[in-house]
């Protein structure tokens, strides 16, 4: 199989997204979650022959999409799911914005793990409620912590599965002692599995609803938008797996499934059915750009420290040898951006999360900016 290609700078400075709009072109741009490998080969002639079609209407995708992810997850993970528990929603944080606004009423905690993706502390008052944090411990989620949580009975518990920023893939023994206690309690879990399939070699990914119990207290959110980067085509989907849980999407805005990218459909269904190889290629390299990145700060940042991811491109680099000012410091003197720990969360202070979604000469060429920034 041919390698994976990540383009070359010149190209990916012509891209109009996010990461490479943000920021003037001397800067090396490492903090958005897109990466810049090129689309999957199935994915690109999905979307091509859509376009020779004219084919740019409404998005309708029932059932393929659900089919397409049912065959995915049962062939990746184990989990046989049924594709008429599958709702199609936005994107990821409209879906868990919906489900805030059934669950809550005004004011309602709803708990959070911090250090954790910085909407997370959007989402919840955005649907009306408050952040309840209960910070990891050591990078795990602190069941007794969350035990005392949700006895004071909050309205739900967002789950992060693999947890962004740490890179944790939450063990099937941790998972089954979270529904134990969210049964016990009566607390609902939204779980965020949009990292599920980015899970790299060394770890195992146990979707939430595969865990005894778990479909009575359980919604899961799934997406392509990650693992083959496409953010842009706003498409995502929220799993059931009980009569309980599905009657909170069915108490979504009834034209949720209107408001998602025709594109992010065909391209969905393109990733799950066709783009597995390509899949196994990428996560494969991202394992080396992992290894990478950990010779890299050993011999050009020796007093930075992290732990490796074991899911995702991003790494959460511990900087408190530098202080508060690092992302700064990174971003002054050696124009690299890298996304400020602090937004995770008070946890973060010292942090910076760097996207290794990247070829290996951005990644050198980013270390060694960011040593010469310390050096400097
Ligand atoms: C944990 C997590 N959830 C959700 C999102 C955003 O997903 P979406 O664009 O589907 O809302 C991200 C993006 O990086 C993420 O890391």
């Amino acid at each position: 199989m041919d390698p994976l290609l990540f383009a070359p700078i010149e190209t990916l400075r012509q891209r109009q997204s996010a990461k490479w709009r943000t920021h003037p072109s001397d800067v090396l741009p490492l903090p958005v979650a897109e990466m810049d490998v090129d689309l999957a080969p199935p994915i690109q002639a999905a979307l091509r022959a859509a376009v020779e079609r004219s084919d740019t209407g409404y998005p309708a995708p029932m059932p393929a999409m659900a089919l397409a992810l049912a065959g995915f997850a049962g062939e990746r993970w184990g989990w046989e799911l049924d594709p008429s528990s599958v709702t199609a929603v936005t994107d990821v944080g409209v879906g868990v914005v919906e489900l805030l606004r059934v669950l809550v009423r005004p004011g309602d905690p709803v708990v959070i793990c911090p250090p954790v993706y910085p909407p997370f502390f959007d989402w919840v008052p955005e649907a009306g409620g408050r952040v309840h944090e209960v910070p990891l411990a050591e990078g795990r989620l602190d069941l007794p912590g969350l035990e005392r949580a949700f006895a004071t009975h909050p309205a739900a518990f967002l789950l992060c599965n693999p947890h962004n920023p740490v890179g944790r893939v939450h063990t099937r023994e941790e998972l089954t002692e979270l529904v134990r206690l969210a049964t016990a309690y009566n607390v609902p879990i939204l779980s965020d599995e949009i990292h599920a399939p980015l899970v790299l070699p060394g770890a195992t990914f146990t979707p939430l609803l595969t865990v005894p119990g778990a479909a009575a207290v359980a919604v899961s959110l799934v997406s392509t938008s990650k693992a083959w980067n496409l953010a842009g085509l706003k498409c995502a989907t929220i799993v059931t797996a009980s009569p309980k849980m599905a009657a909170l999407t069915d108490r979504l805005p009834p034209d949720t499934p209107w408001r998602i990218g025709h594109f992010g459909v065909l391209a969905s269904v393109a990733a799950y059915t066709e783009g597995v190889p390509w899949l196994d290629q990428l996560l494969a390299t991202l394992d080396e750009r992992r290894s990478l990145l950990g010779r890299l700060l050993a011999e050009r940042l020796p007093t930075l420290s992290w732990q490796p991811p074991e899911a995702t491109f991003l790494a959460w680099i511990d900087c408190s040898s530098i202080g508060a000012g690092a992302r700064d410091l990174f971003f002054e003197k050696g124009r690299v951006a890298l996304e400020p720990g602090p937004l995770f969360g008070a946890a973060g202070r010292d942090h910076v999360r760097l996207n290794f979604g990247t070829s290996a000469e951005i990644l050198e060429a980013a270390i060694d900016r960011m040593a010469k920034a310390i050096d400097s």
